[in-house]
């Protein structure tokens, strides 16, 4: 009997996370060169949120730390979701080599906060005010000018005439706009940035897809990564038999049993290679004589 599987076409790596990728593969390939003899290669944060990638990273030689504080020399990698103004002038301070692997797209939402604020703007940042991204992204605004992170403070706002609005690049459409209309009720004057990626729009589209299609729906990727996480909810919501799972290890008899067709997405920070290798587990385990692989959309 013919098994198929069918992969989201944009399953994996986003641009954004790919050159996160490629230049810490660049700098551990560089190994101890223009860092001085047995200087470290450090990331700020694991440099994407997925296990794996992280610990072959470490193979190589880039170790994970935490803060600033615990670095005091060699080469520090800044990952894709961009550092605070304060982090990296520390960073400076201390004479480390910086390798910047900030997504540009992260750097504009970035650039744009800076500029409203320096422009008399109050700045709407549309985004969870935990996040590393968000945290770095207010971190360019001007001291003083008014910075609101919610719609009931930009509600509640007094005195403001004119607002600026930039979102965390992985928020919903649906939820910019929320915030936009809350502004345009509070301040004479607002201006849109629209800094959301379609990378994870796109993701989460075709997945949504795709789960519908399937007998059996599978996301890979960390359980660490927000956007994997947010994936298997929406699959699991149009099919609730969707697995979640960080490589093809996890794979078991009988979450295949029964099933036809296979779907398979994968959360932007999810390398290929993790992928690959779910196929071949998932062509082991059904022993079938042909499974046909295509992609969805
Ligand atoms: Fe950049 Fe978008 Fe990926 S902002 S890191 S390309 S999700």
């Amino acid at each position: 009997m013919t098994k198929s599987v069918l992969i989201a076409r944009s399953a994996g790596f986003c641009f954004g996370v790919k050159r996160a990728i490629a230049i810490a593969d660049e700098t551990a390939g560089k190994g101890e060169a223009g860092g001085g003899k047995g200087a470290p290669i450090q990331s700020l944060g694991p440099i994407i949120h997925n296990p794996q990638a992280v610990e072959r990273l470490q193979e190589k030689g880039v170790r994970v730390v935490e803060t600033v504080d615990e670095i005091s020399c060699g080469k520090v990698i800044i990952r894709s979701h961009g550092v605070t103004r304060s982090d990296r002038a520390a960073l400076e301070g201390k004479g480390v080599m910086i390798v910047d692997a900030t997504c540009p797209f992260v750097t504009k939402a970035q650039e744009h906060a800076r500029t409203l604020s320096r422009d008399g703007y109050a700045v709407v940042v549309v985004g969870d005010p935990n996040h590393p991204e968000v945290k770095s992204i207010i971190s360019y605004i001007e001291k003083g000018a008014p910075v609101f992170t919610s719609i009931a403070e930009v509600a509640a706002a007094k005195g403001v005439r004119k607002a600026g609005i930039v979102a965390q690049t992985t928020q919903s459409f649906d939820n910019l706009m929320a915030f936009v209309a809350a502004a345009m009720k509070r301040f004479p004057e607002v201006r849109v940035f629209n800094t959301i990626c379609n990378a994870t729009a796109l993701r989460q589209q075709e997945s949504t897809g795709l789960a519908g299609m399937a007998d059996v729906m599978f996301v890979l990727g960390g359980y660490n990564s927000a956007n994997t996480r947010r994936l298997a909810e929406i699959c699991k919501a149009i099919n609730p038999r969707t697995h979640h799972i960080e490589t093809e290890g996890e794979l078991t008899p009988s979450m295949v049993e029964g099933a036809s067709v296979a779907g398979v997405t994968a959360g932007a920070s999810t390398p290929q290679w993790i992928i690959d290798g779910f196929l071949e587990g998932l062509k082991e385990l059904w022993k079938c004589d042909t499974i046909e692989v295509s992609f969805y959309r």
